[in-house]
């Protein structure tokens, strides 16, 4: 399976975001990973509609939507509408996980539920064939720049045996703490798509860190 470079915006220039999407447009990246939380869900506020309409309107890449919301049913199909091409919803958020991903489909957008670093692989094992996308956070959802929580590379590997002869095609998704210090060790776990905010942009050249990530993930080996 290809493997995924996602840059998360959360860690671009707001106050040039433009410039930040076109360089994202002309990288080797593959996502724009999208964070979107409301201060409940997470003890953080990022941004909401407009911020993803004005991404939307620079973006040539498809919108890797993560909501850090409650309730998020509410607003799928306004996230939808307004450009996302996969939904990612926290399975901590929702009481209703297998009504929230019919929604997600019926959307017309590919689905992913998140698990916060504290709950197991195996909770998703009634729904997991219904799924496009697993986002295994590895750091405490909230904020950019944190430390990466090594627990993930056993989470990785139980959702390996989890979709085995089910769905494997789904898509392992790893979010937090993710670098050019650890993307061949998590290939090489059995994840292939990896967000990274911190260690892209806060290097001098961004561009040139999305290359590195995208040539590190084809000359590890997956397993
Ligand atoms: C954290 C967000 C991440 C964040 C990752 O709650 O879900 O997507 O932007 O940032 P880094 O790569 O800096 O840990
Ligand atoms: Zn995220």
């Amino acid at each position: 399976m290809k493997h995924i470079i996602a840059p998360s915006i959360l860690s671009a220039d707001f106050g040039n975001l433009q410039h930040d999407i076109e360089m994202i447009n002309q990288s080797d990246a593959d996502w724009f990973h999208v964070d979107v939380m409301d201060g409940v869900f997470v003890p953080n506020i990022s941004f909401g509609f407009p911020v993803m309409a004005a991404v939307k309107k620079h973006a040539e890449k498809p919108l890797d939507v993560h909501l850090m919301i409650v309730e998020p049913d509410k607003f799928i199909p306004e996230f939808a509408k307004a450009g996302a091409d996969m939904i990612t919803v926290h399975y901590e958020a929702c009481t209703h996980l297998n009504r929230t991903i019919q929604l997600i489909k019926a959307s017309g957008c590919m689905a992913g539920v998140a698990l916060n670093p504290h709950t197991p692989v195996s909770l998703l094992q009634d729904v997991i064939e219904d799924l496009d996308l697993v986002l295994i956070m590895s750091v405490n959802p909230g904020f950019g720049g944190q430390a990466f929580i090594h627990n993930t590379y056993k989470k990785i590997k139980d959702l390996k045996q989890l979709i085995k002869g089910v769905n494997e095609n789904l898509v392992i998704e790893v979010d937090g703490g993710v670098g050019l210090q650890n993307i061949g060790a998590l290939v090489s776990a059995g994840a292939n798509a990896f967000v990274a905010g911190n260690a892209i942009f806060a290097t001098e050249s961004p561009t040139e860190t999305i290359s590195k990530m995208k040539q590190l993930t084809t000359s590890s080996v997956s397993i």
